[in-house]
């Protein structure tokens, strides 16, 4: 395998600079404040309803003209390619300067390209149980580059430490009606819903400090496995009973365990989204969760299947990332995601000012790289990629 470090720009999807070489595009009315000094939006102004019809792709993402490059507003693709064809050619003398031509050449192609809706909504559970491999990352940009496009997206915060929630700017404290209240009180969801206040057609359900002890409530409860399922399906129908609009999408953003928060985002969900980290043990700890999955398959929910793996903190200058995600896309030929997320300051900067990378620095490598996940995403065949639940090796 070539070393990847001596050959910086073979993948667009991968930009093999360093991180200093995003094109900073921030949206400055937010970069100087961090989440903690951030005012909230009272509980009051709360509106779980969505603001139009369809939100704008282009008018939604007003930085993507960042990094001097203009964007080619709406979906035209012939456009597109003809502006991205006039930029000057930069060889792989300066990669500093060839990664800067390869993220304008992308932020052309992809900034403010709508997408087309799916014939009805696509609910999606973001899974892993090892902790930080990126899943909520994935989740909250992910919704948000979705809802940017002009997609109607909701985000369920299913993991106690409510780090979804907190990207997504919205309360989630103590006193904020949350997903506790929807799968232990049976509160209806529409009711905790937030809209994400940067961005429109994103809506929320937040998890609060409550949901760490839901664990062990559910366990005694009854229908514990399918209280999500209920919830979510019970609104869906309450919309289409009101003659109000449906979301497009749905994220379960998990814990990182395979306890019954987990397994109610699998019952309720058709799609399972698996985030991988480009790292050593990347592998570990996956056919546990490819077995349970399985096994709900089998016992609980029949329509799940892994649609989509993201390989994600991808370090091209490393050759363990590329080999990890060889590997990965060796066992898993139709499920992984073309787009690799690259590691990248950006992504994990953003949420400390309560924002996806998608608002917070919309011309950096790994907001673009998010976009081109979620377009893919919305793009690919759902029914292709299914039932690939257990590694290639054993086929
Ligand atoms: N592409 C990335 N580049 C840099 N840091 C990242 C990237 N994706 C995630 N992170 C950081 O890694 C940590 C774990 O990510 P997170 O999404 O919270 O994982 P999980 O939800 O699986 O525990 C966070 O601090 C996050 O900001
Ligand atoms: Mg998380």
């Amino acid at each position: 395998m070539a070393d990847r470090s001596d050959d910086p720009g073979d993948d667009p999807d991968v930009p093999a600079a360093p991180e200093d070489a995003d094109v900073p595009a921030r949206a400055s009315s937010r970069a100087s404040s961090p989440a903690s000094s951030r005012a909230s939006s009272p509980a009051s102004s709360r509106d779980s309803s969505w603001a139009s019809s369809r939100a704008s792709a282009s008018a939604s993402v007003p930085a993507a003209s960042g990094g001097g490059v203009a964007v080619v507003a709406g979906g035209d693709d012939a456009q597109r390619a003809e502006v991205a064809g006039s930029l000057p050619e930069v060889d792989d003398s300066t990669p500093l300067a060839r990664e800067v031509a390869d993220d304008a050449r992308r932020r052309i192609a992809l900034a403010g390209r709508p997408l087309a809706p799916p014939p009805r909504t696509r609910v999606l559970t973001v899974a892993n149980q090892k902790g930080g491999v990126g899943k909520t990352t994935t989740t909250v940009n992910l919704a948000a580059a979705l809802a940017q496009a002009g997609l109607r997206v909701v985000v369920l915060d299913s993991d106690p430490q409510g780090n979804a929630s907190t990207a997504l700017g919205v309360e989630h404290h103590a006193e904020v009606p949350g997903l506790y209240d929807v799968l232990v009180e049976e509160v209806p969801l529409e009711e905790v819903l937030q809209p994400c206040p940067d961005v429109p057609g994103l809506l929320c359900a937040p998890a609060t400090i409550d949901l760490a002890g839901a664990e062990i409530e559910l366990v005694s409860m009854v229908a514990r496995e399918t209280r999500l399922r209920v919830a979510v399906r019970g609104y869906l129908e309450r919309c289409e009973a009101r003659g109000e609009l449906r979301p497009d999408y749905v994220f379960v953003d998990c814990p990182p365990s395979l306890g019954l928060l987990t397994l109610n985002a699998f019952v309720c969900a058709e799609e399972v989204l698996i985030p991988i980290q480009c790292e050593y043990y990347a592998l570990e700890g996956l056919s546990q969760l490819l077995k349970n999955i399985d096994m709900i398959t089998r016992h609980l929910n029949p329509g799940l299947h892994v649609s989509s793996i993201l390989l994600t903190m991808y370090d091209a200058r490393t050759r363990l990332a590329a080999q990890v995600a060889e590997e990965v896309r060796e066992h898993f030929p139709r499920s992984v995601l073309r787009t690799t997320v690259p590691r990248s300051v950006r992504v994990s900067e953003a949420p400390s000012y309560g924002q996806t990378v998608m608002t917070y620095d919309p011309g950096s490598s790994g907001a673009l790289s998010y976009l081109a996940a979620a377009q893919e995403l919305a793009e690919r065949p759902t029914s292709a990629t299914a039932a690939e639940s257990t590694p290639a090796s054993g086929r």
